[in-house]
């Protein structure tokens, strides 16, 4: 009876995605499908990492995969975790929270963390059999020095997807996480969801309206010493202002994005110069990651239409908001559930949120993998190390409550009405 109600809710699943896929076909063409293989312009200098070019892909032939017959092909996702000093175990655990087979993983703890950290969070990712096998998860030996606030933010940003650009070569879409977010829901629901949509989506909550930024932000000139120097510190404010720049337009919004590869190939690579003129704009821009990817997309045509208004994290600010959203605790449990959002933050250090998220939304026992569909394994011992297919999901009905949020982002009164307004 249970099993028979699970297949009729992915068959109305299938069917009501299947439909949004069918009007977005229609609706985006044409974009940039420019791809090459043009990385081979950047070498990482690997101190730490555990993985060689072959990122491990065993089992690429899921069309022919009996459990996922007649449904669309699954992505695959890049992650970048990035934390600071003292973020080590905090990345450790957002790594196994996140884990899927099927994903990749790159860890950045910036240069304010000690060597001795980052060795320590590397031997953990080299000492999980798990990981050891499917060589998807690295940690970034090189660190960058990152001012909050700073352009360094983004060029650590785009450092990063440079590296997953060049070693890793199958992936749909790059998400941007920090030390203090956390999922709300396991990878199957998530990689589920998203085999739905087409692969040219760009979720990137962003306006024109930029109101009392175009103030504090758009005019001032700043200098990040952290471009120059080793030592962290703050950005410094130069006399004069700018006046607002003619020959694009700009655009705000929220620092967390799930972007897609062919995007930030053409950030990366930069055969068109925009990526290239913004990056040395946004060089003196105050808070850059608040921009940079939003006024990029919104002022190129074949990237202006990919966009949707939203950072599918559930975050809350204080009115009127302070620089840092308030941090989540267990009074927002229920709105965050609600939400349908698959990421949240921020959560402040071990916050006991953190585990009822991992027992009820993960059902992660303490120092194990979030279980999916690829783990054979019995109860008790950590299931996950028992490795089935990668290619089996087992989404759940929280996957329905993703697929909600989206089909709203994605229905008409949202998604065209919002892009780049
Ligand atoms: C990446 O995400 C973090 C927080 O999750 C944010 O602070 C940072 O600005 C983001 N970087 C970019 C370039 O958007
Ligand atoms: C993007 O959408 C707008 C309006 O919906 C349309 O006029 C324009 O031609 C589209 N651009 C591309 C490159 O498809
Ligand atoms: C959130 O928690 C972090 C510790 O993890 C703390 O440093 C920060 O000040 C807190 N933020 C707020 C707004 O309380």
């Amino acid at each position: 009876m249970k099993r028979a109600h699970a297949q009729w809710l992915m068959i109305l699943t299938a069917t009501s995605l299947l439909f949004l896929i069918v009007l977005l076909t229609v609706t985006l063409t044409g974009h940039g499908k420019y791809s090459s293989g043009a990385s081979d312009f950047y070498y990482e200098q690997r101190q730490f990492t555990t993985l060689d070019r072959n990122f491990g892909d065993t089992a690429e032939n899921n069309d022919g995969d009996s459990n996922r017959l007649g449904l669309p092909k699954l992505p695959r996702f890049a992650y970048l975790i990035s934390g600071s000093k003292g973020d080590g175990p905090q990345l450790r655990r957002l790594l196994q929270a996140l884990y899927h087979p099927r994903n990749y993983y790159l860890l950045h703890l910036d240069l304010e963390a000690s060597d001795a950290e980052r060795l320590e969070l590397a031997k953990f990712v080299k000492s999980e059999a798990l990981i050891r096998e499917f060589r998807n998860a690295m940690v970034i030996g090189n660190a960058d020095l990152v001012t909050a606030k700073g352009p360094t933010m983004i060029a650590s940003t785009l450092h990063a997807i440079a590296i997953l650009l060049k070693r890793a070569k199958d992936w749909d879409w790059f998400i941007n996480l920090s030390a203090s977010d956390y999922p709300l829901m396991s990878q199957d629901e998530l990689l589920h969801i998203f085999s739905f949509l087409p692969r040219e989506l760009n979720f990137l909550e962003h306006t024109s309206n930029i109101g009392w930024k175009e103030n504090q932000r758009a005019r001032p000139i700043i200098v990040d010493p952290g471009l120059y120097h080793s030592k962290k510190s703050g950005v410094f404010w130069a006399k004069e202002r700018r006046s607002m720049p003619a020959s694009f337009k700009l655009f705000m919004g929220s620092t967390w994005v799930l972007l897609t590869k062919s995007f930030l190939e053409f950030c990366v690579l930069g055969w068109d110069n925009l990526p290239r003129t913004l990056l040395m704009y946004y060089t003196n821009f105050l808070s850059s990651p608040e921009g940079y990817f939003h006024t990029l997309a919104c002022n190129h045509k074949d990237y202006q239409n990919t966009t949707v208004n939203h950072n599918l994290h559930y975050i809350r600010w204080d009115s009127p908001p302070k620089a840092n959203p308030i941090n989540l605790t267990l009074e927002h449990y229920n709105d965050m559930v609600q939400s349908g959002a698959p990421f949240a933050g921020s959560f402040a250090r071990d916050d006991p949120v953190l585990d009822i998220i991992d027992k009820e939304l993960l059902k992660r026992p303490r120092g194990q993998f979030t279980p999916g569909g690829w783990c054979l394994g019995k109860l008790g011992k950590d299931p996950c190390l028992a490795c089935g297919n990668p290619n089996a999901v087992k989404p759940t009905v929280v996957s329905k409550m993703l697929e909600k949020l989206i089909v709203k982002l994605l229905d008409s009164e949202n998604f065209r009405p919002k892009q780049c307004k």
